[in-house]
This record gives structure tokens, C-alpha cells and sequence, in this order.
């Protein structure tokens, strides 16, 4: 017996059923259609849409199907196509007749949308708490790493000296942004779809604000064919956690060069790092491969949806049951990367001399020699040129510029002089980078205490 099979002859092919069943997916929804279920069935009550003492019914058994649930004394049933089903056949087969008046002025396709909407609010706080753990351990990190020099990249070739703490804090800039993102798209899910209907809203006398107010919603949706079928919720959320996972796996990637030999800017900690079956030797950094390989499926899950949406007229199709495994995965992929790479990060033993003895090769600090010729009044462009024939002439001899003699070093320009060693120290270099946003240690310190005040306002959020 089907819930809806009154005008059907004939029962289903069992394989339809199994076809077409979510409760293999779906069943971790059963929370929220429950609390779903239950305001709506106290409003009904409370509009005198059914009896109240009928309505306290149906609201008690819910509660009691839920603790059931939660104690492991439901098993749900594949013929039932979806946890909605599912608990309204448990409800009826309870309390009879007085069941039956549940669905009253609801459908499936607005009890779904609230029901992912519920569900994704929650799974959006949690990753959001996980974004915060991430970004308090990058930000005492960079804290005590204010004046570890390393070389800064483009090309993936040296090219400035930074700190250690300053590259950190570039990756604390992006996490910041996802938790924005995360923010901005959670208040697009906090919206209450019920009343919607089918897709025609209902003739019933409902307060969809008063079942709005009791699950904790910001606002109702405006339109009823807008509210069945907008899935736009779950592809912001699909492409903000693409984005967390591309932070995520950049620095992976940063994380598996510096633990390698050539560059050895760090060290994983053994609890985080995993052995060779064959090399006795080896010690890799499966766990940043791993979460790098994993931005992979949440990039995958956001085309899954782009294209499970695209040309769908409205209102609500049966494709857009679609929706559930590809954000369910991509949820829970990012709830398992973040806190082990949370883990991973803060325990790594950093390798300063290392970082520092990279940021001294490479003529990081080529720039600085141009500019301290500007500033004794050669132009730009000459000072370039000059500063070229330095490095051509030091990489013959392998040597830093700052190695060379004061007299090898006015055979390129007169102006320089004694002072040009300090000018060209990495200290200063990374020090006189003072602007807000620079590398210097007072404005990374300045960074710092910034992040920490959008961290806070953040977690009032
Ligand atoms: N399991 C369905 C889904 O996830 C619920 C809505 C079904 N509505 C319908 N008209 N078949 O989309």
C-alpha cells in the first residue's frame, strides 16, 4: 500500500521502487521532517484547521517516533520512496485515522525544500565552526612566527623575502572569506518554504509565520512555485564549500612541496604523515594529498547540481531529488577535511633555518638593491638594468649580492655605498614593507589583530 495509490490499478514494478526510493539518502533528513512535521501540525491546530486535541496527538507520537529514530527502533522501509513517506506511514500506523490529517494543506515539495533547508542551516553552522577552529590555529601560528623569513614565490620561482607568518596569514585572508560566503548563503537557506503546496499554495487558512517563527526562520518564501522548486540555496552552498576546498587544497599543496627534501620547510608530525608498503625510508603527506585530491568531488558535486538544475521548468521535478547525494557529500567531505587538516597544520614543526637559508639564496632581495639605488637618485629602469649585471655576475660566481665587497659593488654604480648592506639585509627588506598588508612584522601584527575581530564578528553570526 502506497500513501498515494488511490487512482492506481496497479502496484509498482519493485524495481521502480527501488529506482526511485531516497530513503538510502535521504533518512538523515528525519530530524528535520519531524520538527518540520510538527510545527506545521501545531499550526494546524492552532488555526482550527484540524482539532487541537487532534493535532497534540499527532505532535506527541512525532516526538516519539523521533526518540524511537534516535534510539535505533525505526528501520526504514525502500517500498516507502523517502523519509517523508516513511514517517508519515510510522505516524499513521500509530495513531490510526488521526495520522492521516498530518499532510493536511502541505505536499511533499514544500515539506522537502524545508526539510534540506533545516538540514543545510545546521550543516552550515557546524562547517563554520570548523572554519573558525582552522583559522585560530593559522592565527597563533603566524603569531609565533612573526619573524621567520622565508621566500615568497611567483612562479613558483623565489622572488621576495616575506615571513612565515605572512604567507600564514594570506591563507587566514581566505578562510575568512569562505566563512562570509558561508554566512551570506546561509541567510538565502533561511527562508520557510511550507504553505508553498504543491506549488499553488494551499486554501487552507495557514500562518505560514507562525511555523516560520517556531523552527527558527528568518523569513517565509515569497512566491509558492519559487518555493518548491529553488534549489539556488544548495548551489551556493555547493560552490562556497568548492571554494573552501580549493583554499584547502592550495595550501595541500604548498604543505607537500615543504615537507619535501628540496625544499624541507617543515616537518608533518608522524600522527599526520603515512609509510611506504615497499620504502622503508618514506614518510608522505597522504593526508594533504588526500585533501587535495578530495576538492575533486565537491568540484564534481557543484556540476552535478549546475546541471541537475539546468533547464528544469517549473515547479518541482523528480530530478531534483538529485540534489541530496551530491550536497550530502559535499558537506560532509569538507566536515571531514577541515578538522583533520586543522590537526595536520598545528602540529607541523616548522624548519626556520631552512625557510631562511632559501629566502638568503635566489637574490630575494634583488628588488631591494634597485630600489636603494632610486632612492640615491638613479631611475628605476637604470637601477633594473644595474642590479641585472649584479645577479648575471653572482651567479657566475656563486654568491649573494650582499657577499660581495663594497668595491665589487661600486664597480656597478658609483652611488652605492657602506650603507647598502643593511639596506639590503632580508631584515629590512621584510621590515620596510610596512604598508597595511605588507610582510613587516608591525603589519602582520596589525593583520593579525584585525582577523581576530572579523573572527568574532564572524562567530556572532
Ligand atoms: N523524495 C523527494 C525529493 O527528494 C520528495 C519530493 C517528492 N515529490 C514528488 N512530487 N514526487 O525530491
Amino acid at each position: 500500500m502506497k500513501l498515494w495509490d488511490g487512482r492506481f490499478s496497479k502496484s509498482t514494478d519493485p524495481m521502480v521502487d527501488d529506482f526511485h526510493s531516497s530513503i538510502r539518502f535521504d533518512s538523515c533528513m528525519y530530524k528535520q521532517d519531524i520538527l518540520g512535521s510538527m510545527a506545521h501540525v501545531k499550526m494546524l491546530g492552532k488555526c482550527g484547521v484540524i482539532s487541537e486535541e487532534d493535532a497534540s496527538l499527532i505532535y506527541k507520537t512525532l516526538q516519539e517516533i523521533l526518540s524511537d529514530i534516535e534510539n535505533g527502533r525505526v528501520t526504514f522501509e525502500i517500498g516507502c520512496e523517502d523519509i517523508h513517506m516513511n514517517i508519515e506511514k510510522i505516524l499513521i500506523s500509530r495513531i490510526g485515522d488521526v495520522g492521516k490529517q498530518l499532510h493536511t494543506g502541505r505536499s511533499r515539495n514544500d515539506q522537502v525544500a524545508l526539510d534540506i533547508r533545516m538540514y543545510l542551516k545546521e550543516e552550515t553552522t557546524q562547517i563554520k565552526a570548523l572554519l573558525t577552529d582552522l583559522l585560530q590555529v593559522l592565527i597563533d601560528m603566524a603569531e609565533n612566527n612573526l619573524d621567520v623569513i622565508m621566500p615568497g614565490y611567483t612562479h613558483l620561482q623565489r622572488a621576495q623575502p616575506v615571513t612565515f607568518a605572512h604567507h600564514l596569514m594570506a591563507y587566514v585572508q581566505m578562510f575568512l572569506r569562505d566563512q562570509e560566503r558561508l554566512t551570506d548563503c546561509y541567510q538565502r537557506m533561511d527562508i520557510m518554504p511550507l504553505g508553498s503546496g504543491a506549488l499553488a499554495g494551499t486554501t487552507y487558512p495557514l500562518d505560514r509565520h507562525a511555523v516560520a517563527q517556531e523552527l527558527g526562520f528568518e523569513r517565509i518564501t515569497e512566491n509558492s512555485l519559487d518555493g518548491v522548486s529553488d534549489r539556488d540555496f544548495v548551489l551556493e552552498l555547493a560552490s562556497a564549500l568548492s571554494i573552501v576546498m580549493m583554499h584547502l587544497s592550495r595550501f595541500c599543496e604548498e604543505i607537500i612541496l615543504w615537507c619535501s627534501h628540496e625544499f624541507s620547510f617543515i616537518e608533518l608530525d608522524d600522527a599526520y604523515s603515512t609509510g611506504s608498503s615497499i620504502m622503508p625510508q618514506k614518510k608522505n603527506p597522504d593526508v594533504a594529498e588526500l585533501v587535495r585530491g578530495k576538492a575533486g568531488r565537491v568540484y564534481g558535486n557543484l556540476m552535478a547540481l549546475l546541471t541537475v538544475m539546468k533547464g528544469l521548468p517549473l515547479a518541482y521535478n523528480k530530478d531534483m531529488q538529485e540534489d541530496k547525494e551530491a550536497i550530502f557529500d559535499s558537506v560532509d567531505t569538507v566536515k571531514m577535511c577541515l578538522p583533520v587538516f586543522t590537526k595536520m597544520v598545528a602540529t607541523m614543526s616548522i624548519r626556520r633555518d631552512n625557510m631562511l637559508s632559501a629566502a638568503r639564496g635566489g637574490f630575494t632581495n634583488a628588488t631591494d638593491i634597485a630600489d636603494y639605488l632610486v632612492k640615491k637618485g638613479v631611475p628605476f629602469r637604470d637601477a633594473h638594468a644595474i642590479v641585472g649585471r649584479m645577479v648575471a655576475c653572482c651567479i657566475e660566481q656563486e654568491k649573494n649580492i650582499e657577499e660581495l665587497g663594497i668595491g665589487e659593488l661600486k664597480a656597478f654604480s658609483e652611488k652605492i655605498e657602506m650603507d647598502v648592506y643593511e639596506a639590503i639585509s632580508l631584515e629590512t627588506c621584510v621590515n620596510e614593507r610596512n604598508l597595511p598588508g605588507g610582510p613587516a612584522i608591525v603589519s602582520v601584527k596589525a593583520s593579525i589583530e584585525n582577523a581576530r575581530e572579523r573572527l568574532q564578528q564572524e562567530e556572532g553570526n
